[in-house]
This record gives C-alpha cells, sequence and structure tokens, in this order.
C-alpha cells in the first residue's frame, strides 16, 4: 500500500507546548526561549502519529504518517542552511524507515533549500514534494470561490499578491494577471520583482504594478493574496477596504488571526486548505491539532493524491517550476478523489452564510469597522 509522509515543524512555542502535551510540554512552556530554541538544535525528529486506511472515492487505499523536525520559523530562515537541511534529511530518513514513499515538506521546511532541491538530491528512495502546486490551486479555488459568493466580477478587480515572486506566489500572480484588471505585485528584492512584472505585462491582460512596502500595495484593492515566508505580520487591518477579500497562505500567518473580531466588514481566511473526503479515518488527534475538522494542507493533500495515483515520484520541487497544466492536473485530482477547497475560516473562526451576507452588504453600502480599531 502506498505510504505518504508529512514533514512538519512547529510554527510556535505554543504549538510546540502543544506537541508535548502534558508533563513534557509544561517543562518546556518554563524555558526562557532562547534555552528552548537551544534544547531544540538537540532534539531528534518525532513522528506525531499514523493515518491508516485513508481511502479515494475511486476506492483506492493509502496510509500516511505526520514527522516533525523541531526548529521554530525563525530559526529555519536563520540558521546555517546545511545544519536546517541536515535536520530536516534525518527526519525524511526517518520517514523512509518507517516504510513512507513520498515526503510533503510542510511550511518553512520547503522554502529552505530551493523547495525540495537540495533535498531529493540529499536523501534517495523517497520521492519528496514541496505540495506547492495543489497549495496554489486550492489557493486560487478559494479567492475564485469567495468572489462568486460577494457577487464579486474578477475581471473588474483591483488585486494585490504580496510575496508574487515566491513559488505559490508566482504562479498565482501568472494565473490571476489573466483574470482581474490591475494587478499590484510586492516583494522585497525589486530587481527579482521588476523582471518578473515584465514576464507578466508579456503574459496576462492586467495592469502590473510593483511596491516594495505592503502598506501602500493593499491600500483600497478587492483582494490580496498574502504568501510570503515574512516571519512577522504584514497586513494592517486598518488599510483594507470594506467587502475586501483577504487569502493568507503564509505560515507563520500574515495577518493577525484577531482581524476576524475587529473588521467584520472584510472576509479573511487561510488559503491553499483542502476539505478531506474522510475526515475521520484520515486524521486522528495528533493530526487534528494541526487545524480543524476535515481541514489540510495543501501541500499534505497533494501527496495524497499523488499516493492515490501511486505517482511516487518527486513532483513540486525548485522554486518558479509550477506551470499552469501542473495546475490543471492537480485541479483534476482533486476533483478526481472528492478533495474540496476548505470553507472559510481564521484562527479557527468559520465564517458562516450569515457573516458572509453582512460582508456583501458592507461592500455594497462602503461601511467599515475600522474606527473600531
Ligand atoms: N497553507 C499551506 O498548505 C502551505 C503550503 C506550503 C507553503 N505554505 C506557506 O506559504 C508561504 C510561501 O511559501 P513559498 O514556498 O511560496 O515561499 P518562497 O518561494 O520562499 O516565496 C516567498 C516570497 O515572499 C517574499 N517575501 C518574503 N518576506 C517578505 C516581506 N517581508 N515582504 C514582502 N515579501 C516578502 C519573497 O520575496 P523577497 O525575498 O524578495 O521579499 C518571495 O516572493 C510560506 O509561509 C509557507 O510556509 C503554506
Amino acid at each position: 500500500m502506498p505510504k505518504f509522509a508529512f514533514i512538519a515543524h512547529p510554527i510556535t512555542t505554543e504549538h510546540l507546548y502543544e506537541i508535548y502535551s502534558g508533563f513534557a510540554g509544561k517543562i518546556l512552556s518554563f524555558f526562557p526561549k532562547n534555552m528552548l530554541k537551544e534544547l531544540l538544535l538537540r532534539l531528534p525528529p518525532v513522528s506525531f502519529g499514523v493515518c491508516k486506511n485513508v481511502k479515494s472515492s475511486e476506492g483506492k487505499t493509502i496510509e500516511g504518517e505526520g514527522f516533525l523536525f523541531l526548529l521554530l520559523p525563525e530559526q529555519i530562515a536563520m540558521l546555517d542552511e546545511k545544519f536546517v537541511l541536515d535536520k530536516i534529511a534525518a527526519t525524511i530518513k526517518k520517514a523512509k524507515e518507517s516504510g513512507a514513499q513520498i515526503a510533503a515538506l510542510g511550511g518553512f521546511a520547503s522554502v529552505v533549500g530551493n523547495e525540495g532541491e537540495k533535498l531529493a538530491k540529499q536523501v534517495n528512495g523517497i520521492a519528496i514534494t514541496s505540495g506547492n502546486t495543489c497549495t496554489a490551486a486550492l489557493t486560487i479555488q478559494g479567492i475564485l470561490k469567495a468572489a462568486l459568493i460577494l457577487d464579486v466580477k474578477i475581471e473588474n478587480t483591483h488585486m494585490t499578491v504580496i510575496g508574487a515572486t515566491g513559488d505559490i506566489g508566482s504562479i498565482c500572480s501568472k494565473i490571476f494577471a489573466k483574470k482581474v484588471k490591475k494587478l499590484n505585485i510586492v516583494a522585497r528584492r525589486q530587481d527579482r520583482l521588476s523582471n518578473f512584472a515584465n514576464a507578466l505585462r508579456r503574459s496576462g491582460s492586467a495592469e502590473v504594478e510593483l511596491f516594495k512596502r505592503t502598506s501602500d500595495a493593499i491600500k483600497g484593492v478587492d483582494i490580496i493574496l498574502s504568501t510570503t515566508s515574512s516571519l512577522t505580520t504584514l497586513i494592517e487591518p486598518e488599510y483594507l477596504k470594506p467587502g475586501a477579500i483577504v487569502c493568507d497562505v503564509s505560515l507563520p500567518a500574515n495577518i493577525p488571526k484577531e482581524i476576524v473580531n475587529i473588521r467584520k466588514d472584510i472576509l479573511v481566511f487561510e488559503g491553499g486548505l483542502a476539505k478531506l473526503p474522510y475526515s475521520k479515518e484520515i486524521k486522528g488527534k495528533n493530526w487534528n491539532r494541526l487545524l480543524p475538522g476535515d481541514r489540510t494542507y495543501g501541500c499534505l493533500a497533494e501527496a495524497m493524491l499523488l499516493s492515490f495515483e501511486n505517482r511516487l515520484e518527486n513532483y513540486s520541487i525548485a522554486r518558479g517550476n509550477i506551470t499552469e497544466e501542473n495546475i490543471q492536473e492537480i485541479c483534476g485530482l482533486l476533483k478526481k478523489h472528492s478533495f474540496e477547497v476548505s470553507d472559510f475560516f481564521c484562527g479557527y473562526k468559520f465564517f458562516t452564510e450569515k457573516d458572509l451576507e453582512e460582508i456583501k452588504k458592507c461592500k455594497v453600502k462602503g461601511n467599515n469597522y475600522a474606527g473600531v480599531l
């Protein structure tokens, strides 16, 4: 039976205490952060649970196992790349020893080492994917679904992509440059952004404008997609237009989750997530700590889909390689195996139909709740 692995890392210290629930988690929470980070450097990878008998609507069965390498995002971003890649490689080897044939790199595990390219060379006998094709496909589906529900005509919209030159951001920008009226693109390295803008102007129909500062790029726009490797939040709620759609794919998040309590006039949701057809069989207690209910990360969904298809091969590898054809292929597999784009949620709040109706009214009236900030 094909077996997939999910290679993840704690997103925050709170997440880490949850992983080591009970006594061990309590002890860790007493460590000062610098001591905790020192300790993490020495800890080996851990398995956080097996999920057996994951069934496809096509009648195929696979199984999976989750593994954590114990580094926080800021450590992955700051430490020597070789040290970090060795830690991830050791985790992938553990997954391989447990019988996994394909490993999806969650969160920052793919941001380092050029989206799995270096790890694919370092570890043999197991396929690797960053999972970014499926994450991008679900991100695009989520934004189009949001626009449909809020009666937003996509061809008339002004959109911003933050992290536009990244692996997920670049393919999303290419696709939306053919759909929206105006596209703002944001990244820190302006030379790379400028080359990318020229490519977008050649292939798409939208007017393209470049930005270095996120705050300048999001004022008054209809749709915002954030997919960066930033360690801090980037989106200031007070700049958002009433009725705006904000899709945040980034882990850690680029928008504070409390926004759902202070800006009830916008739809902000965590993007790139799939809704699974067989929640109970797929997820157990430890998996459920990652995400509520039957939701799962797009990168993990990609490893599941490839396992169902018995395509135990490197897939989304090396930054900037995802094509529109890849996105179409993955959309086909999502449909074939009855995986859907997740309902809208942010910080464990699911948006109800009533919430969406309220947002629609605010969009029409131009009301907003910014005054209460
Ligand atoms: N939800 C999911 O299932 C899922 C799956 C996979 C990945 N992710 C997350 O998605 C995000 C993007 O992943 P990726 O692989 O596409 O990353 P990537 O290829 O490394 O791209 C990151 C992008 O962010 C830009 N950036 C970084 N810091 C920035 C800042 N402070 N302001 C503006 N732009 C900034 C980078 O350009 P510059 O360096 O030039 O600024 C680049 O364009 C990550 O947070 C990752 O953890 C989520």
